[in-house]
């Protein structure tokens, strides 16, 4: 018997499973935990609608209850002798003879759940809240939680929507999962199937609207085939009340309508619109609306008739008024052609507000502008964005990203709550108040507004996980709770999501606790630190290393550095005046360097590298320890989750761990190419001799080559020792060879080297003449990241063969051969003895010698 069947058979573990069905698995309990459940035999769901959120809720509960405890209940719509669910909208439950004076007041999409007594109620404002009171019970039930509740809940925002980046040909604009479920080859797709999975995912965390296209949206989604098809794909997700809306391309009235002109006051432009929407609710009548980036990174927009952004909105909030639907126009807008890195003053983070605080009560009622979290793009850091603080006669919604463009491309495991909470507990103080973005901002309260909330930029696809990746869903999971309730504590909900997906084994919780809460900080460390942004190749991919991107373009993601110094001066008195941005008592806070929270310091404050933080360490040494800290985090991260063989079902075990593995590798390429930079563009010696020095690597260029050249690479940072080896064309089999001076003993081999698409190099490893092991450069097909065709910080990675026995004077080989533009780059080989990350040593998490890591002694291990 296969090694794997054998531990599925002797530990009882269900079949493999794909991601499919996320959180929403209904694992049935183990025996024991399901002593104390006592579920009515009979649901009553109070409409018999198909498409209705409540039939759907009675649906779901029959399901989840056969799966989860294995008992077969009846549905009805009508009452029953006896204790039952009851499943229905207040008024329903009303006209049924329900009792409802106990039931607190509900607010919109609000619901009553009770299990209190021998009937259980669950109990809508409205169907969406019925949907959500349902799942909320499945998931207690899911996770062996039987206890008695009684409860009320309510959203804290009305708006609870994500946003999708697909575009009409079926890619996605930073989407890591494959391609659209949504669309394929210009047209929408004839089947809906995976369409209403993903609405029941986003049903169960409380979303309630969807739009479906990329904001750089294509006007062919306005023809008639289209309208249809958004038709059928409203339908296939109304069931599960979620709304669907769609991005608008402002040029469209000329570019897709034959108009000569796109102005918005132009009255056949209107006409124009007013006719579009009014066809879209024939085709889709309950439609949510709108979104909308206009006048920025390239697309048009109002400015260029010389009218303003509100009313470029406007336009489309009238036409949607009659229509009931809404327009998100989103504060994106900026110039990222004249900004001038030279003119000290210019600020890409001054935009958003000085586009929009002059407009705020120019905007139509139905109009919400969304705002992204900080004032750049997404960044591992951000403060927050002051336009919060201005528009307040303005509906807003924050915007947030599930899928992690500057984060890891899903490749990297980022739990991202932390990073949301920051942001959604910074309280603005907004003329001396509290004015905490989320409880106080978003929820409406703040500024009397009806209409505020959330949206999240997803980008799900085809695959089967969503994401890409298991681990990435908890934050999928993550956002829906937030948006729903800002106060609720990461932990516990990661917590939930884990339980519901993986089971409620301690060891599964502690684990992926662990590795999630340390995953932004390791990130952070890793990429970019002090407020300093991602470090990524911003006129790229947005993934691997390349701080040099950042500066010296019109893009305005600058970290000014230079030969001495680093980071943004945005303060009043002497730069960019971003701080004073803020309500006052913020405004003060940044204004100076003493009163900036460290984490921001290079995002408000240019300082030179020598400045002392308040660890003692200087700016610079900060950023090796931190990249060497953050490396060493992620090397924890394969071995932390090996624990969990056999508690895992195979697939999602093998399929996680090989992404932190390559993980623990990416972490040591972003750590020797950030540090390796700012070395050599400081001057400043690592205080621990770490930076450029690696006694344990062999670099390739120093090795035998034959039928190979050394070469550089770009950026020159990405290649340890400067240079790398490729072969000398792109057929002929070649081949490095190396002495191993190193004494006797038991090591892990790590081999960099560059993996890129179109191309797919072998390699195999040697020791004197016995193989090793071999590999592919693959990792296109495995992973999501945008492909690069360069050698460069995102084609850079590693594979370790692990617990090698040497000795001195062996000969290391590797054989190779290039394919397609793959040179068979490599980089390097190291010779790591135990505990050693190639220079940076282990942390306490690591175990060597686990039988785990035996039950995968044969595949080769990337990463690490
Ligand atoms: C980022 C992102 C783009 C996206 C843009 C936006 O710049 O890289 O892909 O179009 O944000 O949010 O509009």
């Amino acid at each position: 018997m296969m090694r794997g069947l054998w531990i599925l058979a002797t530990l009882g573990l269900v079949a493999a499973e794909d991601g499919l069905n996320g959180w929403l698995r209904y694992a049935r309990l183990p025996g024991n935990n399901t002593k104390q459940a006592i579920v009515p035999s009979s649901i009553v769901a109070l409409n018999s609608t198909e498409t209705s959120p409540v039939y759907v809720a009675g649906q779901e509960l029959q399901k989840g209850i056969k799966g989860i405890l294995g008992k077969t209940v009846d549905v009805t719509s009508e009452s029953v002798d006896g204790p039952s669910i009851v499943v229905g909208t207040i008024d329903a439950f009303t006209a049924a003879g329900g009792d409802t004076d106990v039931i607190p007041e509900l607010e919109e999409d609000g619901f009553w759940l009770n299990t209190e007594g021998d009937t259980i109620e669950i109990v809508g404002q409205n169907e969406c809240g019925v949907l959500y009171g349902v799942f909320e019970y499945l998931s207690l039930l899911g996770q062996g939680n039987f206890t008695k509740v009684t409860k009320a809940t309510n959203p804290s925002a009305s708006i609870r929507w994500v946003n999708q980046w697909d575009n009409m040909d079926g890619t996605i604009e930073r989407g890591f999962a494959g391609l659209s479920i949504f669309f394929e080859k210009n047209v929408t797709v004839a089947n809906t199937t995976r369409v209403s999975e993903y609405a029941r995912l986003l049903a169960s965390i409380r979303v309630n609207g969807i739009i479906v296209n990329n904001v750089n949206a294509n006007p062919i989604i306005l023809s008639d085939e289209n309208m249809a098809g958004l038709g059928r794909i409203a339908d296939a997700m109304r069931p599960w009340g979620v709304r669907v809306g769609i991005s608008l391309n402002f040029a469209s009235p000329q570019t897709f309508g034959g108009l000569s002109t796109f102005g918005p006051l132009d009255e056949s432009v209107i006409a124009w619109w007013g006719d579009i929407t009014n066809k879209l609710y024939e085709k889709v009548p309950d439609m949510a609306g709108y979104l909308v980036k206009a006048n920025s990174e390239g697309q048009p927009g109002p400015l260029t008739y010389n009218r303003t952004l509100a009313e470029g909105a406007n336009l489309f909030a009238n036409a949607v008024k009659p229509h009931g639907g809404i327009v998100m126009f989103r504060a994106f807008v900026y110039d990222s052609v004249n900004l001038n890195e030279s003119n000290w003053k210019d600020d890409r983070a001054n935009a958003a507000v000085d586009f929009f605080r002059d407009l705020d009560g120019d905007f139509d009622d139905n109009v919400v502008v969304q705002v992204k979290y900080g004032p750049i793009d997404f960044q591992v850091r951000e403060a927050p964005s002051p336009l919060f603080a201005h528009l307040q006669q303005t509906a807003s919604a924050i915007e947030l990203q599930v899928t992690q463009e500057y984060l890891g491309q899903q490749c990297h495991l980022v739990y991202l709550p932390p990073l949301w909470k920051q942001i959604l507990n910074f309280d603005l103080r907004v003329d001396g108040e509290k004015s905490v973005i989320g409880t106080d901002i978003l929820s409406g309260k703040r500024f009397g507004k009806e209409l505020t909330g959330y949206a999240a930029v997803v980008n799900v696809g085809h695959n089967a996980t969503w994401l890409g990746s298991h681990l990435a869903m908890s934050n999928l999971y993550a956002y829906g709770w937030l948006a729903w309730d800002p106060t609720d504590n990461e932990v516990t909900i990661l917590q939930d999501w884990t339980r519901l997906t993986f089971g409620s084994d301690k060891t599964i919780i502690d684990t992926i606790t662990k590795m999630s809460m340390e995953s932004w900080p390791a990130y952070e460390n890793y990429t970019g630190n002090l407020g300093i942004q991602t470090l990524t190749d911003i006129t790229g991919p947005h993934y691997g290393p390349n701080p040099q991107s950042m500066d010296n373009n019109p893009w305005g993601q600058w970290t000014r550095a230079d030969a001495t110094s680093i980071g943004m001066d945005r303060t009043v008195w002497n730069g960019t005046g971003f701080a004073g941005q803020y309500p006052s008592e913020i405004a003060a806070q940044f204004e100076t360097i003493e009163t900036t929270p460290e984490e921001l310091l290079l995002w408000f404050h240019h300082v030179p590298y020598t400045h002392v933080l308040s660890t003692g360490a200087t700016v610079i040494q900060h950023f090796y320890d931190a990249h060497y800290a953050g490396a060493e985090t992620a090397a924890s991260f394969p071995t932390q989750w090996a624990k969990l063989v056999g508690l895992v079902d195979p697939q999602r075990f093998d399929e996680t761990l090989f992404r932190l593995m390559y993980q623990a590798g990416h972490a040591i390429v972003w750590r020797d190419a950030i540090s390796q930079f700012y070395h050599n563009i400081s001057s400043i010696a690592d205080e621990r001799a770490r930076v450029g020095s690696h006694p344990w690597r062999i670099e390739a260029e120093d090795m035998q080559l034959n039928g190979y050249r050394i070469t550089v690479v770009t950026p020159f940072e990405v290649a340890s020792g400067l240079r790398i080896v490729q072969t000398v064309d792109n057929t002929t089999a070649a081949s490095v060879s190396t002495t191993l001076n190193y004494p006797a003993g038991t090591y892990d081999l790590a081999v960099g080297y560059y993996d890129l698409y179109e191309g797919k190099a072998s390699y195999e490893l040697f020791l004197n003449d016995e193989s090793l092991g071999s590999w592919v450069g693959d990792l296109e097909d495995r992973l999501g990241y945008t492909l690069t065709r360069g050698i460069d910080g995102h084609s850079a990675t590693r594979v370790t063969f692990r617990r090698v026995a040497i000795e001195e004077g062996d000969v290391m080989r590797i054989e190779t051969v290039p394919n397609g533009r793959e040179t068979a780059p490599l980089d390097y080989l190291a010779v790591l003895p135990p505990g050693v990350v190639d220079q940076g040593v282990l942390g306490a998490g690591y175990v060597r010698g686990l039988n785990t890591i035996q039950y995968f002694k044969d595949r080769v291990y990337y990463g690490l």
